[in-house]
């Protein structure tokens, strides 16, 4: 099988040095060269990869001549400026950005379940929002059993889901209090050290933020169920890393806890951890979502309730997209 040369668009931030990482631990499938693109502020300097030191480069119309795919890991406005040169230059751009995820002409997919769809695109595949992939991770096991008519969840988000800039502000701010200073809120609207942010982007008329609305209109097109019900409040926690979900769902059809315990343990990607159950600590740096608080909804007769971890920098962003490229490579639909 021939190499598959990839680009990294954003191979300095959070997302694109941990795309870096799962490439390094690829086997097999050949994966290489690898291109690291960032804004012309980190041109020169260098990331390891494969105990080699490789040169980041700022994109530029000539970036994408030479690589089969691009990784997207900047935000919105520039996957949008560099899209059409990417796939003009005939590669396939999978993005991590929320650019395309709702575009009908682009795919958005999650491997373990709809990788069907990674054949209909047309140059530009979406990797979907970090919660929404954990959640949709822990639920498609129960979904296999019954079609979920609604969902209750509540996350809890680390701060790395904010990119490297998150990540920074909070060690920074907890050296701040520890010195006697004031804390300085630059990323996120108020202080996030020893506290708790009830609010991911912008809020809409009906009061949901960007980030609640996402689980439903993404889970939607996964699932391909548009009467998919979902009803979301999305925290921001003091945690470097791996976004938590609690999530009180409603199936068609009853369901014994055991038909779910059965479920989720044959699934591909996902644990069930109930030894006593999963923790962000826990799951970081590692590509499996885990399940467990398993138990049935007091409030609804349908109803099961349960807990799930996942590392968003990988599942829910990095490996998804890599797992991805894998499909595409190996199937050869490039
Ligand atoms: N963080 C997460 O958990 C997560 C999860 C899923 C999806 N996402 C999405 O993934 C994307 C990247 O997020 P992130 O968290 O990795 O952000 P980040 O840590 O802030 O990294 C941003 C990247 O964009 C690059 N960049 C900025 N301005 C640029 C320019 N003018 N030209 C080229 N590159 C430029 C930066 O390069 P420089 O270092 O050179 O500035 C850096 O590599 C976003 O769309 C985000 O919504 C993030």
């Amino acid at each position: 099988m021939k190499s598959c040369r990839i680009a990294i668009l954003g191979a300095t931030g959070a997302v694109g040095r941990t795309m870096l990482q799962v490439l390094e631990e690829q086997t097999d499938w050949p994966v290489g060269p690898v291109k690291l693109l960032a804004s012309p502020r980190s041109a020169g300097q260098t990331l390891m990869f494969k105990g080699q030191p490789l040169t980041l480069e700022a994109v530029s119309e000539d970036s994408f001549a030479d690589v089969d795919v691009v990784l997207g890991a900047v935000e919105n406005e520039l996957a949008k400026r560099w899209a059409p040169v990417i796939v003009n230059a005939g590669a396939v751009f999978v993005d991590n950005s929320s650019a395309f995820r709702l575009d009908p002409d682009v795919p958005l997919v999650i491997p373990q379940i709809n990788p069907q769809d990674i054949r209909t695109h047309q140059g530009i595949i979406a990797n979907p929002n970090c919660a929404t992939i954990i959640a949709l991770m822990a639920v498609a096991p129960i979904y296999r059993l019954s079609r979920i008519t609604r969902m209750i969840v509540s996350t809890y988000q680390a701060v790395s889901g904010a990119g490297a800039a998150g990540l920074a502000e909070l060690k920074r701010q907890i050296a701040q209090l520890e010195a006697g200073q004031p804390a300085s809120a630059e990323t996120f609207p108020v202080q996030i050290a020893y506290n708790l942010i009830p609010q991911i982007g912008g809020f809409d008329e009906q009061g949901y933020s960007s980030e609640e609305m996402k689980l439903q209109n993404e889970g939607r097109k996964i699932l391909h169920d548009p009467a998919l019900r979902v009803s979301c409040t999305c925290v921001r926690v003091p945690v470097l890393r791996c976004h938590s979900e609690s999530i009180t769902l409603e199936t068609e059809r009853e369901v014994s806890l055991d038909e779910v315990r059965r479920a989720i343990m044959e699934a591909e990607g996902v644990i069930l951890n109930e030894q006593p159950y999963p923790t962000p600590l826990a799951c970081t740096d590692q590509d499996t979502v885990e399940v467990g608080r398993l138990r049935r909804d007091l409030a609804s007769e349908q109803g099961i309730a349960l807990w799930c971890c996942g590392d968003q920098l990988r599942k829910g962003a990095a490996t998804n997209a890599v797992e991805i490229v894998r499909a595409l490579w190996q199937g050869q639909e490039i």
